[in-house]
């Protein structure tokens, strides 16, 4: 697709000058991420890597991988319209539905659904539509898809769940269709979700994620990982911590989907190229930072870890390095725009 080539090339040039930079002030290890995102991003399928703890990781993963439809397949009839609004929609979630997407927030559904929510193990859309309906066992019921439309508003985009019927949710429902076209109605769909990245050899770091992610993220997503806005035609790095990031009830708040989503997709275009180790431990360090609150939120941090936060793979109302997490950013972060 042209215009995913063109970002491709630009988040090249964009770390190309990011690295030299850095290697300039440093000359350190930067010089290996500087070569290495010189590869257009997303065209990548994930490359083997040398953990020997890898073996469920997707480049294992033999099944055929569904093959959504070409963008130039796509209707040009009044329904091609809503299927197109939906990409819109998807791809630059504030331009088409703010009034649904949280105030300060910089993501995109395309943010974390890679490639337009076609790239498999990047919890593609055409795999989610032949999932649902389905048990959560987040809300205790049987989703419609597009209930679990509305969870990623609330919660990923720090935002406000669109009404059912609403046209932000039928383009997207539409658009998540058109892709599914020909695919089996299968929850086990290959390429769904994000994978599972076995546990690592030794216990979760938040140090040796730190050192991670100021060598192979903090290039793009900002030494202080609030991203880098969209500027004079530039892709946007999304935030991955703080009032601009998703919130503390996010998905990628479970330290199994961030270390998922990471090892398949992330540094861009690299997907595939950390150890499971260094995985989990940029996940740690990433989720060891304030966001904002939970929408769910209790009245008191402790109560609403026991109710929502319960496992190991949450850190929410935990402590790190002396600090409670769970305090959320200021208030003023919360919520939708209008
Ligand atoms: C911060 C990252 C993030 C953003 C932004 C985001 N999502 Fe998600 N999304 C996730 C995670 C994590 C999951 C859970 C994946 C899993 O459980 O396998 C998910 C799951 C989904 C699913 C279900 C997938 C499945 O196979 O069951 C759909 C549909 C979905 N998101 C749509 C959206 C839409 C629409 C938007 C924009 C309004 C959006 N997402 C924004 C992270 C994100
Ligand atoms: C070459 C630039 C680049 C590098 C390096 C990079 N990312 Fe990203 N990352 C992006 C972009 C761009 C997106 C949004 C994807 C899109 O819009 O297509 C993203 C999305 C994400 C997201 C989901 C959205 C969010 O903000 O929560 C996470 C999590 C993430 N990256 C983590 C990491 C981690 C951890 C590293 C280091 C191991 C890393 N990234 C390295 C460019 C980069």
């Amino acid at each position: 697709m042209k215009t995913r080539t063109s970002v491709a090339l630009t988040v090249g040039i964009l770390t190309l000058a990011a690295g030299l930079i850095v290697v300039a002030a440093q000359g350190g290890p930067a010089a290996t991420v500087l070569a290495k995102t010189e590869k257009p991003a997303l065209s990548a399928k994930p490359t083997p890597t040398t953990s020997p703890a890898s073996s469920a990781t997707p480049t294992a993963k033999t099944a055929p991988l569904f093959q959504p439809p070409s963008e130039q397949d796509m209707p040009k009839d009044e329904f091609g319209k809503t299927v197109k609004m939906g990409q819109d929609i998807f791809e630059h979630t504030e331009r088409y539905a703010s009034q649904y997407v949280g105030k300060n927030s910089s993501l995109n559904c395309s943010s974390c659904h890679l490639d337009g929510g076609r790239l498999a193990h990047s919890a593609p859309l055409w795999a989610a539509y032949v999932s649902y309906p389905a048990y959560r066992s987040k809300n205790k019921h049987v989703n419609t898809f597009p209930e679990r439309l509305q969870g990623c508003f609330k919660y990923s985009m720090n935002g406000k769940a669109p009404p059912l019927g609403d046209p932000v949710l039928v383009a997207l429902e539409s658009y998540a269709y058109w892709l599914a076209s020909g695919a089996p109605i299968d929850p086990k769909i290959a390429g769904r979700g994000y994978p599972k990245v076995p546990s690592p050899p030794l216990p979760r770091d938040y140090a040796r994620g730190q050192q991670v992610f100021e060598q192979h993220c903090a290039v793009c997503h900002g030494a202080d990982g609030a991203g880098q806005p969209d500027a004079n035609g530039q892709p946007n790095f999304p935030a991955l911590w703080g009032a601009k990031s998703f919130n503390w009830g996010a998905g990628m708040g479970s330290l199994k989907n961030a270390s998922g989503f990471i090892k398949a997709n992330m540094p861009l275009g690299l997907g595939g190229s950390l150890s499971d180790q260094q995985a989990w431990d940029v996940a740690t360090f990433m989720n060891s930072h304030e966001r904002p609150q939970d929408p769910r939120f209790k009245g008191s941090i402790a109560d609403t870890r026991a109710k929502y936060h319960d496992s190991p793979d949450d850190l929410y109302g935990t402590t790190v390095n002396g600090q409670l997490l769970g305090q959320g950013t200021p208030p003023d972060s919360q919520g939708a725009k209008k």
